[in-house]
């Protein structure tokens, strides 16, 4: 018989991950469900359990990197294997506000968390040659990010904030790839499609969120939950293309800055540092 497979979702008590989880639970994984939210958490669990999966709900604030690394622990104890960890948690934030490790919201939820948790994650999914999908969004091919704007004194809110958040985020996933291929752990980045309906942008005002979500349907530039969870799906347990940038769940070319290997450099000596 074969081995149940495990996986992590951050974020999966709401949209987007959430729905992946319980289309992994219908794969037959046994999925860890990660989030701060312990009723909701519990509910995923239901539902994942009662569509033939195994579940469990693990509780962290991703913006606190003590309960990143903690968060890593319990998992390495409870799957010293690891099939697949998706770093779906993410979101924008309008005011700039800090994290206690010193981050900026964005860059903390968005990047330092699935920096730590890969980090802690190494050897249980190296020992099963497992997968990491870091969820990002259509980063576009020119866009650029510094350090300062990331980390430093220039670092804000918003949504130009998102997008370099989420280039910092694919720039790791091809650094990841080259230095940890090697030991057969894949390493993708998956921008899932505008996708209206989930908390995503909760920061903006209802009314500008309801003009951007109709201009989007108006265009057919929104994808639906369940086609999202299928790009997830598909993705996550399919062939890809190691450090392969899944734009809509479809190979693109990253932006260049993804693989400058001296911003790479940097952004981890920032993120060791903290
Ligand atoms: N929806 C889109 O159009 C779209 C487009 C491109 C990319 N994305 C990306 O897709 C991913 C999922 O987004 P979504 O649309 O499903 O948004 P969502 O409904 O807001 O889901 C985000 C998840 O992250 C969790 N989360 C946020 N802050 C957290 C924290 N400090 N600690 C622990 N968990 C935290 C949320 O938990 P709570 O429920 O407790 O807040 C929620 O479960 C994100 O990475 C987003 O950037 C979304």
């Amino acid at each position: 018989m074969a081995t149940q497979k495990t996986a992590v979702i951050t974020g999966a008590t709401s949209g987007l991950g959430e729905a992946a989880a319980l289309s992994l639970a219908k794969e037959g994984y046994r999925v860890l469900v990660v989030g701060r939210d312990a009723e909701r958490g519990a509910d995923v669990v239901r539902r994942a359990r009662a569509a033939g999966g195994e579940a469990e709900f693990l509780a962290a604030d991703l913006f606190s990197l003590a309960d990143v690394k903690r968060l890593g622990n319990e998992i390495a104890a409870r799957a010293p294997r690891l099939d697949l960890l998706v770093n779906n948690a993410g979101g924008s934030f309008g005011e700039r506000a800090l994290t206690k490790d010193g981050f900026e919201r964005t860059f903390a939820l968005n990047v330092a968390a699935p920096y730590a948790l890969v980090e802690a994650l190494i050897e249980p999914l190296a020992a099963a040659k497992g997968r990491v999908v870091n969820i990002v969004t259509g980063v576009p091919s020119g866009a650029r990010a510094t350090l300062d704007e990331l980390v430093g004194a220039k670092s804000k809110g918003g949504m130009g904030s998102y997008i370099r958040a989420k280039l910092a985020l694919l720039t790791l996933t091809r650094s990841w790839q080259k230095r940890l291929g090697a030991r057969g752990v894949t390493f993708v980045a998956l921008h899932p499609g505008i996708i209206p309906g989930t908390r995503f942008g909760s920061h903006t005002p209802a009314w500008l969120r309801s003009i951007m979500e109709g201009i989007a349907r108006l265009f057919r530039l929104a994808s639906s939950v369940d086609v999202a969870a299928g790009r997830y799906l598909r993705v996550a347990t399919g062939p890809v293309e190691g450090g392969g940038f899944y734009y809509e769940g479809t190979l693109r070319a990253p932006p260049k800055q993804a693989d400058d290997e001296a911003f790479a450099s940097d952004l981890r000596a920032a993120l060791t540092r903290a």
